[in-house]
């Protein structure tokens, strides 16, 4: 339960919201950028301080699972399944959405995005403004997503009404995207709920191609996205400090993101060593924050180790991936 000044600021931005304004508040996995789900106007401001394309669809975040029918139709036995075993939680399910839906929530298509986030402020927020809020992460189209408060007000500072300061994100990276229009589960986006969770519950594999999901235009899904502003190179272990020499050798200034202890490596010069969390969820937790550090901190080059091909690094592999290649 949020403290009383922290619902103070609750119930101010739910009356922000109910006016046509944008709230940035804390989730689970980062920080969303939040607006009336039911209003264009609001839903415009959004795009215009993300400067995002306007086709791109919203997640609608919603209180709970009860409210899946205002937004979606038909949906499966399986929706119901993952919401009873997921939410609230990192968990974003595609269904087909009812004819009320803006097509500025869904980018014209004949489907919604919806999650009920796992956070106290994000819950009572929900709670206080009623509707469904809807939220792309609070960053600029195509970069990191913020996964603290102060994340949000470096990068979009003025352009946002309102920041809920929820403290750092226990997730780091955004929720897990399945697709549930096609009679069966699609992963478009790996993200904070493991792939092997969801296919317990189900009791049935899912597609991990994002083929099948780009008719549906996941922006997330666009090579170069997630990405820092320094240029980032990913490396199997045996090339990366080899490649940092070379770099540094060339007078580069350089930045290794290597797993764990690095060994005799970490005492090499003419280089900065940044030591990453070995465990998965550990190194989603600070990934973000590591590379917007990095980009405030003059290299000229990150250098990362790419983690092993495992079902537990599924997302960080995906997101580092996309870094790499937005630069
Ligand atoms: O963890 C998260 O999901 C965060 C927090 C704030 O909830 N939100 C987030 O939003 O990552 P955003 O807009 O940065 O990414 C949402 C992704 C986009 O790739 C979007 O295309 C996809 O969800 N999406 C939303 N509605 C969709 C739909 N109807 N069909 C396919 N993809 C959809
Ligand atoms: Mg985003």
């Amino acid at each position: 339960m949020p403290d009383m000044v922290m619902q103070d600021a609750i119930h101010s931005a739910a009356e922000l919201l109910r006016a046509g304004g944008t709230v940035a508040f804390p989730t689970e996995t980062v920080y969303g950028l939040g607006a009336d789900a039911a209003n264009p106007l609001a839903l415009r401001r959004v795009f215009e301080a993300k400067g995002r394309p306007a086709d791109h669809p919203l997640i609608v975040h919603i209180a709970d699972a009860a409210h899946l029918p205002g937004w979606a139709q038909d949906i499966p036995d399986a929706a119901w399944r993952l919401a009873a075993a997921f939410w609230p939680g990192p968990l974003t399910l595609i269904l087909r959405r009812r004819d009320q839906v803006l097509n500025e929530v869904t980018g014209g298509q004949d489907t919604v995005g919806l999650r009920v986030p796992d956070h106290p402020v994000a819950a009572a927020l929900l709670r206080a403004f009623g509707g469904g809020i809807a939220a792309p992460s609070a960053n600029r189209f195509g970069r990191v997503s913020p996964t603290m408060a102060q994340h949000v007000r470096d990068e979009l500072g003025a352009q946002v009404g309102m920041i809920l300061d929820g403290g750092p994100c226990r997730v780091g990276v955004e929720s897990t995207i399945v697709s549930l229009v096609h009679g069966k589960a699609v992963l478009l986006r790996p993200g904070g709920l493991p792939v092997a969770a969801i296919e317990d519950a189900l009791q049935q594999k899912i597609a991990l191609t994002q083929a099948a999901g780009r008719e549906l235009r996941v922006p997330g899904a666009l090579a170069a996205h997630y990405a820092p502003a320094t240029p980032l190179e990913l490396h199997s272990d045996d090339v990366l400090w080899q490649r940092a020499r070379q770099l540094a050798a060339q007078g580069r200034k350089v930045a290794v993101l290597g797993l764990g202890d690095a060994g005799e490596h970490a005492a090499s010069s003419g280089f900065t060593h940044v030591p990453m969390p070995d465990l998965a969820d550990t190194y989603a937790r600070v990934l973000y924050a590591t590379l917007r550090r990095l980009d405030q901190a003059g290299f000229d080059r990150l250098l990362a180790e790419m983690p092993p091909d495992r079902q537990p690094w599924l997302a960080v592999r995906d997101r580092l991936r996309r870094a790499a290649q937005g630069t």
